[in-house]
């Protein structure tokens, strides 16, 4: 092939595919065009609570929960069940079903008890032939979607789901191409007409594909987390770089929340809520709502810290400093302020500077600075900030430069 027609189908492939030639905002593929998610969603989901011990009565008690919470009220809407809800056989249509001890009264019931009060709700399949639990945990019967993504995406409209989480779970085993097989399911649920947020979790997850954007609202960049700061500050890490895929209808997901679980402190919960919340990440709670302490309940309903996460200004979140124990993370607000987290990895109280030019506003010497955490605002003429930060957390301001 001589050089000249070698470029044009290079770029006829670019244009068929909608693939850009450089990742970033300017040139990125389309977003997948359900219009949904046009903000990083916010909600609850089984799995980090509960692991694969869920029914019915756990799910509608977390329904309930986030309205006499006031979760619902700050934001959070999907309440995602997760894994193991599936009966071990589909029905001799090849229907999925919901495990009939667990959830007598069936997922629908479940749905209409969320939308009528005003929540929606999501739920859990994968692109092969298992689901994760049935490889990890051995939980019964081969339940993967492939070759029914049709029919489950009509049983999953026809119950009334939302949301959907499709999650990899080795279906390269089964010959299952990951662009394929994930796009396959976007159109099934396209065809049911029915809008439903679709979370893709593709493995590995980095380096994250190109068309990851196209075809779904939002895609795991990590594996799963667990309740300690290790693997906080390990998925932490490897969000940085990622921000030039993110944009209103396609976000990266982080995975979801450990606020309130296992040994994580109080500082710990609100270094994991900012930082999330800096990376427009989907805020999923994962603790049990309902034995939640009032301090944990403070710290999810943060209605400036959750601002900060469905807030869009071109770009999310990104680290603009690090030396090892001490780092700090900037966002641009619509507003014209920045959103900068001080994080303090290490385990006693630090001092952290940031230059003007790291808070965003390079030659700049007046500060007005609104701790998103105590609610104190403070004004400084220094030119840069300068804060104790305490151990294994961080401190969240919102800056707005005095230019006067
Ligand atoms: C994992 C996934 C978790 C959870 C689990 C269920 O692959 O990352 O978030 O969904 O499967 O088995």
């Amino acid at each position: 092939m001589n050089r000249a027609r070698a470029v044009v189908e290079l770029l006829a492939v670019v244009l068929v595919t909608g693939l850009a030639v450089a990742p970033g905002p300017a040139t990125a593929p389309a977003v997948a065009d359900n219009g949904l998610a046009r903000t990083p969603p916010m909600g609850w989901n089984s799995w980090n609570a509960y692991g694969c011990d869920i029914d019915q009565d756990k799910i509608r008690a977390a329904v309930d929960a986030l309205v006499t919470t006031g979760m619902r009220e700050a934001g959070y809407r999907y309440v995602a069940i997760d894994d193991c809800w599936q009966a071990d056989a589909r029905t001799d249509t090849g229907a999925l079903r919901a495990d009939p001890t667990r959830f007598p009264d069936g997922i629908k019931a479940l749905a209409d008890h969320a939308h009528a009060v005003g929540l929606d709700l999501g739920l859990y399949a994968t692109p092969g032939t298992r689901t994760c639990a049935n490889i990890y945990a051995g939980y019964p019967g081969r339940l993967g979607s492939l070759g029914h993504e049709r029919q489950d995406a009509a049983t999953f409209a026809a119950w009334g789901v939302d949301y959907l989480k499709y999650d990899w779970c080795l279906a390269e085993q089964d010959g299952v191409d990951p662009q394929a097989g994930f796009t396959l399911m976007r159109d099934a649920l396209a065809a049911t007409g029915r809008p439903v947020v679709y979370s893709v979790h593709r493995q590995p997850q980095q380096p994250v594909d190109r068309w990851r954007p196209a075809v779904a609202n939002l895609w795991r960049t990590t594996g799963d987390i667990s309740a300690d700061w290790g693997s906080v500050l390990d998925v932490l890490d490897r969000q940085v770089g990622l921000e030039r895929y993110s944009r209103p209808g396609a976000w990266n997901d982080p995975d979801m929340l450990e606020v309130g679980n296992g040994p994580l402190t109080l500082a710990e919960d609100r270094a994991q809520f900012s930082l999330w919340a800096l990376l427009n990440a989907p805020l999923l709670a994962g603790n049990d709502l309902t034995t939640m302490p009032e301090s944990v309940r403070a710290v999810l309903t943060n209605p400036e810290v959750i601002a900060v996460d469905q807030d869009w200004a071109g770009t999310q979140g990104y680290r603009v400093f690090d030396d090892g124990d001490h780092e700090i993370w900037r966002k641009p607000l619509s507003g014209g302020d920045s959103a900068v987290v001080l994080l303090n990895r290490g385990t006693s109280a630090a001092t952290v500077t940031a230059t003007a030019e790291q808070l965003g506003f390079p030659g700049v010497t007046g500060f007005g600075l609104h701790d998103l955490w105590t609610g104190q605002t403070t004004t400084t003429r220094a030119g840069t900030i300068s804060v104790s930060v305490p151990p294994h957390g961080v401190v969240f301001y919102r800056v707005s430069p005095d230019r006067g």
